[in-house]
């Protein structure tokens, strides 16, 4: 799809779907939404005045312009209170606006530039937010079904605006907004797909494809370099597989020289808690469970193609947890590439046992911060639902920068504490850890097990468990893969660099 950006008159655009919107309580609508209802004769202003379109918070009433206007439709979209819109609506609206064009078979559509007129919002961050949305929303993964003979596809999204001096930051931020949503779409793509067609081998083709379109490097470890390295934990989650371990390395170089950040991403293909097997209902979404992952390759390809001025090296432990003849048995011990040995209690916690590896690679290649991301455990999801997305921090000006960079796309993150206590269910009879401890406030014991190989590192643990999927299309959000925290990194990354906005 392309975004395009022209200077005009949006009533007289002859897109084949015109977008305008109004604010709850508006009787007499201005700006673009007011030239359009003006060459339709008021009939906007009408379907006010009889209580058809109130302006509600993603209202949608389609207008047929029957020769009225070049365009053969208009979508009034609501855009809620004038107070507390914010970038998020215009995201959302857009989202789901273009939705809902899209069933018309309209192939061009045109829009206002939601929020750059009475809300007075900053036009470049307008237009990002509205490619954003338009990438994000209309996104689809149907690559497996049958070709649909009449898929209908939007193909151009136009933001039109009146004002010659707005155009430069309106094409900068579309520009941007579509880089970041088609990172987010990306991480989606691996995401849904089933752990058939995305082993950790394909995992690590994509990886190497991704790299090269934005001029980073790649490099795939295999299972003969991970013995030689010690990583015993991550090795210990591969024995019960056939297919064979990746460890993926991405490393982009866009900064002076200063410290580099590591990105660490959970990469479990398929999860089916091993011998500690998994019960059946709703296994397959574990398919999902290198979704970690897959945000953090994103992350990078959107930095590389933003060409930020960042210095970051991306881990990715890729494997899948599968029980077999092989597989690693609750009891068995395994040894971490620093040497510290874990005591397996159960083989579903897998996912901080491949971190524990990256972590000490992490550290061993001096990497600060250390960010990890990972869909690492169901209490988590338990306690925040799908709002939020969990994390730890062992710095609080990183922990902030979090709150922060989430806040700025929508992708809201929230802190919990490291409670220091917690590690004391972790200890072993047999060894220097064990993998599971109590039950009770187990997203807090998984992120002390991680923090027991963190040790003194500037390090943030994020748990997206709660958001890694949607059940449901809402604004920007598509059923499925949801393809955060790409966005959150991004513009952690950016403003740990100094050069976020
Ligand atoms: N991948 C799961 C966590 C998960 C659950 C992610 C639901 C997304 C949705 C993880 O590997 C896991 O199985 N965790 C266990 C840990 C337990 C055995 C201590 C869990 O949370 O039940
Ligand atoms: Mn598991
Ligand atoms: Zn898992």
């Amino acid at each position: 799809m392309e975004i395009k950006v022209e200077k005009g008159d949006l009533a007289q655009h002859p897109a084949k779907a015109v977008i305008v919107n109004l604010f709850e309580g508006v009787t007499s609508p201005g700006g673009g939404t007011g030239a359009v209802d003006k060459a339709l004769d008021g009939a906007i202003s009408q379907l006010i005045a009889e209580g058809e379109i109130k302006g509600k918070k993603s209202e949608l009433t389609l207008i047929h312009t029957l020769g009225k206007l070049p365009t053969p439709r208009v979508l009034v979209v609501g855009l809620g209170k004038q107070e507390g819109f914010n970038l998020d609506t215009v995201r959302d609206v857009t989202g789901t606006a273009l939705r809902r064009l899209r069933r018309t078979g309209a192939s061009t559509v045109a829009t206002i530039v939601h929020g750059a007129g009475i809300a007075g919002l900053d036009p470049e961050a307008c237009a990002q937010a509205i490619a954003e949305g338009a990438m994000m929303g209309l996104y689809r993964f149907d690559r497996l079904k049958k070709p649909d003979e009449d898929r209908k596809q939007i193909d151009t999204v136009t933001l039109v605006e009146f004002e010659e001096s707005k155009l430069k930051a309106l094409r900068r931020g579309a520009e941007r907004g579509r880089i970041l949503g088609q990172g987010t779409n990306h991480a989606r793509d691996m995401a849904n797909e089933p752990a058939n067609q995305l082993t950790p081998t394909l995992m690590a083709e994509r990886a190497q494809s991704l790299a090269k379109d934005a001029g980073i490097e790649c490099q795939v470890l295999e299972r003969a370099e991970m013995e030689k390295m010690g990583m015993g934990a991550l090795l210990g989650v591969a024995a019960g597989s056939v297919q064979p371990p990746k460890l993926i390395v991405l490393r982009y170089r866009g900064g002076d020289a200063r410290d580099t950040i590591g990105l660490l991403g959970k990469g479990i293909t398929f999860d089916s808690g091993g011998i500690s097997i998994k019960p059946a209902a709703g296994m397959e979404e574990m398919k999902g469970d290198m979704s970690g992952g897959a945000a953090v390759i994103s992350a990078l390809w959107v930095l590389g193609k933003l060409k930020a001025p960042v210095n970051v090296t991306a881990i990715i432990p890729a494997t899948e947890n599968m029980p077999s003849g092989s597989a690693t048995k609750p009891g068995d011990v395994l040894r971490a590439m620093n040497g510290r040995t874990i005591e397996v209690i159960n083989t579903d916690a897998e996912g901080r046992l491949v971190l524990a590896d990256a972590i000490c690679y992490a550290r061993q290649e001096k990497l600060s911060p250390i960010i990890d991301v990972a869909t690492l455990t169901g209490a988590m999801q338990i306690a925040l639902g799908p709002g939020a997305t969990g994390f730890m921090a062992t710095d609080d000006a990183l922990a902030e920068a979090l709150v922060k960079a989430g806040e700025a796309c929508g992708e809201r993150m929230w802190r919990f504490p490291l409670i220091d206590e917690y590690r004391e269910s972790l200890k072993s009879n047999v060894a220097d850890i064990k993998n599971t401890g109590n039950r009770y406030g187990g997203a807090i014991t998984a992120a002390k097990f991680l923090h027991f190989f963190a040790e003194d590192s500037s390090w943030v643990h994020i748990d997206m468990a709660p958001t890694d999927s949607f059940s449901k299309d809402k604004g920007a959000w598509v059923k499925g893969a949801s393809g955060i925290p790409t966005r959150t990194l991004v513009n952690l990354l950016l403003s740990l660099s100094g050069k976020g906005k």
